[in-house]
């Protein structure tokens, strides 16, 4: 709960602070790979950092957060505050990294705001940042003692079992924990992180959310090559391309994810575009092994049929169910699919079930237009999930 006396303070500085805020996320970054650069090189994803996303994500979360606090002292953005400690508990954050953030980003202020920091403020902000940094580690240590993984483990090597050239761009793999005990349990739509060693010695790591049932003694990702053009091409993806062959050993961690199927009777709405199709499709593939009689309405769009990545297991999945449809959209070659719809998706124009509850998933402005045709179709906000594959930007927002 924000104090009195810090109250006014943050109130009269927040505009100057979130005006900076961009500035002060990119000084702070610098400084703490200045500091550790082994953070940048096997922690932070140095494509996030190479463009920007991930200073914006920590800028973002920090201003909404001191924003939602002057409107009321004791709020806890669970939702907000849930999609960063899943995130941190699958690349291994310990409490103690938070006070080395807290040194390189009350520095980077200082850089940056200059003599304006008063004591006032510096300690006002202080009492935000500890607040967060509280609330995320009391999360985070839930998320860690509620996985099976014994005294803490961050990663657990996973051999390839299967590797499945999906589509020309996306490539499958099955995993083996390689200690004999089955893989553990998820939550459908959950993810893992996986950690690669790079060429120049680099280990980075990934987030990929697992494309079948929980239960199984293995694990399955779907990986979409991301490839140059404009911008260089991904270098996780691509290394898992061109690398990762059966036999091969992966480091994996726990499955963590605040996008996840609620079983239960009420209808569901499970939207996907391109690679957003893996959450939904161990959502499918666990209501399909529930045998459950709930309405399912299934949209996927993608750029063309031969793109589309587990397009028969998801015709069977989504045949295997009683009561669900699927609605499809392909930019290019829809004519070939029977049923399948020209162009973009467009959700508004589904007769959905009253009470739905929807997973989207896709690239952010796929997903800002289904949430908007969703809204006005009066689906209420809080019954629209949706999962992010990068820095969440919507953070806050949404
Ligand atoms: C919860 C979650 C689940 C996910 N699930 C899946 C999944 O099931 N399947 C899947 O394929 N992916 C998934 N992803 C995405 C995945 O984690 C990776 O982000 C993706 O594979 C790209 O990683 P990469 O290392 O190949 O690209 P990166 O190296 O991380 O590059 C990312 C982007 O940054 C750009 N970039 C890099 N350097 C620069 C630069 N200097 N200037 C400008 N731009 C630059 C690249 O061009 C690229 O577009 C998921 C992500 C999250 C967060
Ligand atoms: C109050 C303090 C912190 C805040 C507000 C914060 C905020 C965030 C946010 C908003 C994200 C993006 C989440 C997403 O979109 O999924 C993130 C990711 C991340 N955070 Fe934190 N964080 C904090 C502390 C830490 C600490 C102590 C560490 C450890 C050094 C850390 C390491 C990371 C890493 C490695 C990522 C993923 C980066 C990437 O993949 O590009 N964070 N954090």
């Amino acid at each position: 709960m924000l104090s009195e006396q810090s109250a006014p303070v943050i109130r009269a500085t927040l505009s100057a602070v979130g005006a900076a805020i961009g500035e002060i996320a990119e000084r702070f970054y610098g400084r703490l790979f200045d500091e550790h650069p082994e953070l940048l090189r096997d922690l932070f994803n140095r494509g996030n950092q190479a463009n920007g996303e991930q200073q914006k994500a920590l800028a973002g979360s920090i201003a909404a957060f001191a924003g939602m606090l002057l409107e009321d002292p004791t709020a806890r953005p669970d939702a907000m505050l849930g999609r960063i400690a899943h995130k941190h508990a699958s690349l291994g954050i310990a409490p103690d990294q938070y006070e080395l953030v807290r040194r390189h980003l009350f520095a980077a202020i200082g850089d940056v705001l200059g003599d304006a920091v008063t004591a006032e403020m510096a300690a006002a902000w202080d009492e935000v940042y500890w607040l967060m940094a509280n609330a995320l580690i009391a999360v985070e240590s839930r998320l860690y003692r509620a996985s099976e993984r014994a005294g803490g483990q961050a990663w657990r090597p996973s051999e390839i079992t299967e590797r499945r050239e999906e589509t020309a761009d996306t490539v499958s793999f099955t995993l083996r924990p390689t200690d004999g005990r089955p893989a553990e349990s998820f939550r459908p739509g959950q993810y893992v992180s996986v950690r690669v060693p790079l060429a120049d010695g680099a280990r980075q790591i990934r987030q990929y959310s697992l494309s079948r049932a929980p239960g199984g003694p293995q694990w399955r990702i779907t990986v979409k090559h991301v490839r140059g053009g404009a911008a260089p091409e991904g270098e996780v993806s691509s290394w898992l391309h061109r690398h990762a062959r059966v036999g091969d050993v992966l480091d994996v961690s726990a499955p963590f994810g605040d996008l996840a199927l609620v079983d239960g009777e009420g209808p569901l709405l499970l939207v996907s575009a391109g690679i957003g199709g893996t959450p939904m499709l161990s959502m499918l593939d666990h209501l399909a092994a529930q045998g459950a009689g709930r309405a399912v309405t299934v949209v996927h769009a993608d750029r063309s049929p031969a793109a589309h990545a587990h397009r028969e297991e998801q015709l069977r999945l989504v045949g295997a169910l009683p009561n669900a449809a699927l609605h499809l959209w392909y930019e290019e070659g829809a004519e070939r699919v029977p049923g399948a719809s020209a162009g973009r998706a467009d959700v508004g124009a589904l007769d959905l079930p009253e009470g739905l509850t929807a997973y989207l998933c896709g690239p952010l402005p796929f997903m800002r237009a289904v949430r908007g045709d969703l809204l006005r179709a009066g689906v209420p906000a809080r019954s629209v999930h949706y999962e992010v594959f990068g820095p969440d930007l919507w953070l806050g927002h949404a």
